[in-house]
C-alpha cells in the first residue's frame, strides 16, 4: 500500500491500542493459571459429556469443524473457529464450554491467524467489536504491516470440540480426495506453501463445488500439511 496509507493504518492501530489504555493484558501469565483451577473445583461434568471428554477444564482441545463462537452460552455469534484451531478449555457450562484461541492479527483484519505474516486463519470475527480480545505485544514484518498478538475468549459448543486433531486432518483429506481427484490426480498438500494454497485453491473450489465449511475444511488441512517455505 502507499506510505501515507500505511503510516495512516500505523497510527489507527496505536491510537486503538491506547484507547485499551492501562487494560491491555496477556493472558498467558500465572493468573490465567491460578483462574482456571479455580473453575476447575466447581466444575459438575454431566455423564452425557464426560462420555465424550473432549472440553477437560485447563486442557487443550481442537475445534472438530468450523465452529459459532459466542459471548454467552447461546448468545450472538461474534466469530467463527476453525477446524483443527487449538483452544485452551477454561470453563464448562452445561454443553457450552469456555475458550481462549491466541494468535495474530494484522491491522484492520477480522482474522486471527497463527503467526505473524501467516494466513493460517483460526478465528474469523464476524462481530469484531462485540468480540472479548486482549491484545499483547506487536510487530511489524517485511512489508510494514503491524501486527498484534491477540487472545480471544467466548463460548462454543462444548461438543464442537475434539481432543485428537488428527481426526480432523482424517475427514479433510477426505473431503480433498473426493473433491479434487476427479479431473487430474491429487496435488501433494507441501506442493505449496500455507500462503499459496487460498488463491490456488479457490478457482479450483468453484470448479469442484466444493464450498462453505468444506471448503473451510479443506483449505485449514491444506495450509496445516503446506510446504514451511
Ligand atoms: C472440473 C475439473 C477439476 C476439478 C474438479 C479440480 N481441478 Fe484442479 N485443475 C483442473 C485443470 C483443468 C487444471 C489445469 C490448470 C487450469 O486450467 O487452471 C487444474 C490445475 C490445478 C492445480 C495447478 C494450478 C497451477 O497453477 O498450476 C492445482 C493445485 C489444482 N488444480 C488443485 C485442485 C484442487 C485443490 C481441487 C479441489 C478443490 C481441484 N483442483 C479440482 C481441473 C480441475
Amino acid at each position: 500500500m502507499p506510505r501515507v496509507m500505511r503510516l495512516m493504518v500505523f497510527v489507527a492501530v496505536v491510537v486503538a491500542a491506547s484507547f485499551a489504555g492501562a487494560g491491555l493484558t496477556w493472558s498467558g501469565g500465572a493468573g490465567a493459571v491460578a483462574s482456571a483451577t479455580a473453575v476447575q473445583a466447581g466444575i459438575t461434568i454431566v455423564p452425557r459429556l464426560a462420555a465424550a471428554a473432549p472440553a477437560a477444564v485447563g486442557k487443550g482441545a481442537y475445534a472438530a469443524s468450523s465452529t459459532p463462537l459466542r459471548n454467552n452460552p447461546g448468545g450472538a455469534v461474534v466469530g467463527t473457529v476453525t477446524p483443527g484451531t487449538p483452544l485452551s478449555v477454561t470453563e464448562t457450562r452445561g454443553s457450552d464450554a469456555h475458550v481462549s484461541v491466541q494468535g495474530w492479527s494484522s491491522a484492520g483484519s477480522n482474522a486471527i491467524v497463527a503467526a505473524v505474516g501467516q494466513r493460517v486463519v483460526l478465528v474469523s470475527l464476524t462481530a469484531p467489536d462485540q468480540a472479548q480480545r486482549q491484545t499483547g505485544a506487536q510487530t511489524k514484518d517485511t512489508y510494514g504491516t503491524v501486527w498484534t498478538q491477540v487472545t480471544v475468549t467466548g463460548w462454543v459448543a462444548a461438543g464442537a470440540l475434539t481432543a485428537d486433531v488428527q481426526t480432523v486432518w482424517a475427514h479433510g483429506r477426505e473431503v480433498y480426495e473426493s473433491h479434487c481427484s476427479t479431473c487430474h490426480s491429487l496435488y501433494a498438500p507441501d506442493q505449496y506453501t500455507a500462503n499459496q494454497w487460498p488463491g490456488t485453491l479457490q478457482p479450483m473450489a468453484d470448479r469442484a463445488g466444493l464450498s462453505g465449511d468444506d471448503l473451510v475444511l479443506v483449505l485449514k488441512y491444506l495450509q496445516t500439511h503446506a510446504k514451511t517455505q
